[in-house]
């Protein structure tokens, strides 16, 4: 199943869905002004209201070019910038900010991480739930002479880090580990794995898009040498920044080359951070809201968002296990998991129930296999996928009882 299959068939479910409530059976009405937004694992939506105020006034009022120029527009172009950098350092445990580098989003952090370690050949350990922007890049180095091993982790998602040390070999240069998995919702070990990398001189790249912002991170401490975020989901930027920080001597080659404001003598990439790896303008209006989305996320404190994480999610699972023709996947326990939760209902397909839910409720989830069929093949779902709910601070309770009396209704009608 492709992630467009929810826009196949709309046609016939409109027809269902006005077919069911011809028959009278649906008792809750549609509020059409009400959006439910429960797909935060895709972009969170909506922004804390400090995120559309920095970006309007960045636009307006300081639109400068970042490192470009000497007038004071660049000038506080670039502090603002700095500022973004100095705010994720303090909340992911960087000691030095200038080895945060900025990209687009995670994507091309995970890329200039895996494509700079092994586009000469080597090998990389991946697990059995990443994403496809770890997945895809790593079965394209294979023309590049790179090889690579998948660590299985169990049907829940959960992985036992024993089963990735097995797989080292002497020419392991990296392993590649998702901190949570955006379809089961499950917590990688990766502070075990870094302690393995470790102990062999492997490098650790952690993928952090779903959980920077919403789980405690101290990437020092922990000892990863990449750390790959995005910005737009739970560190609450826009659309278009993300970044990765290098730990001191496990600098790569640049995926880009460039313009970048310093050195312009010189034929060659500067070799300093954040330099080395910022080629062409940055998107400074976006790195403006995302400083203004971090410092909302560390003003209320990750332990706290994450606190909230948990009332939404084991009221969720609570409410899904009291439905019937209902199978969840994932862990059960909250310290093995995030508010990411997949799950199915027998006779409805998860592109069906996702439009519907849509449709009639105002309730945006998301179905099919969420860009990772690793994750899929994992938990057993690869040809209907799941539907998946995605939270973030923003949330609220109330939501998750309407999204399980719109389940409810849906229940008793297939
Ligand atoms: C686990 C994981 N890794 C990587 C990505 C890619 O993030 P982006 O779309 O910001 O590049 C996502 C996005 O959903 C994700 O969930």
């Amino acid at each position: 199943m492709s992630e467009n299959d929810s826009l196949k068939g709309q046609d016939e479910l409109v027809t269902r869905a006005s077919s069911v409530s011809n028959k009278g059976v649906a008792r809750m009405q549609r509020d059409d002004k009400r959006k439910v937004y429960l797909d935060n694992a895709a972009t969170t939506w909506p922004k804390p209201e400090g995120v559309y105020r920095a970006m309007d006034r960045f636009a307006r009022e300081v639109g400068g070019n970042p490192g470009r120029s000497g007038h004071e527009k660049a000038l506080e172009a670039g502090r603002e910038v700095l500022r973004c950098r100095e705010s994720l350092a303090a909340l992911l445990g960087v000691s030095d900010p200038s080895r945060i580098v900025f990209t687009k989003n995670a994507t091309e952090a995970l890329n200039l991480v895996l494509l700079g370690r092994l586009r000469r050949g080597g090998h990389v350990i991946i697990t059995s739930v990443e994403h496809n922007s770890v997945w895809r890049p790593v079965r394209a180095l294979r023309c590049m002479g790179a090889d690579y091993s998948i660590a299985e982790c169990g049907p829940d998602g959960t992985l036992d880090p024993h089963e990735l040390a097995k797989l080292i070999r002497i020419d392991t240069r990296l392993i590649a580990c998702t901190h949570a998995s955006n379809v089961l919702g499950s917590l990688l070990p990766v502070r075990e794995i870094a302690r393995i990398a470790s102990e062999h001189d492997i490098a650790l790249l952690v993928d952090a898009a779903q959980t920077a912002g919403r789980y405690p991170i101290d990437v020092e401490e922990a000892g990863i040498q990449y750390l790959a975020f995005t910005g737009h989901k739970e560190l609450f930027g826009p659309q278009g920044t993300g970044g990765l920080y290098i730990a001191p001597g496990w600098e790569v080659e640049p995926l880009t080359y460039g313009g970048t404001g310093s050195l312009s003598e010189s034929a060659e990439q500067p070799g300093f951070l954040p330099d080395r790896y910022e080629s062409g303008t940055l998107n400074a209006w976006g790195l403006a809201g995302l400083r203004a989305g971090v410092d909302f996320v560390s003003h209320w404190g990750v332990e706290r968002i994450r606190e909230h994480d948990k009332i939404l999610t084991e009221r969720l699972l609570d409410g899904l296990e009291s439905l019937e023709k209902v199978r969840i996947y994932g862990p059960r326990t909250w310290e093995h998991r995030i508010g990411v939760v997949s799950f199915n209902l027998e006779g409805i397909s998860s592109s069906d129930l996702a439009y519907l839910l849509d449709e009639r409720y105002g309730i945006c989830v998301r179905s099919g296999l969420h860009c990772s069929p690793l994750a899929h093949a994992t938990a057993g779902t690869l040809r209907e996928g799941t539907v998946r709910v995605s939270f973030s601070f923003l949330n609220t309770v109330e939501e998750v009882d309407y999204l399980i009396r719109a389940l409810e209704e849906i229940v008793s009608m297939v």
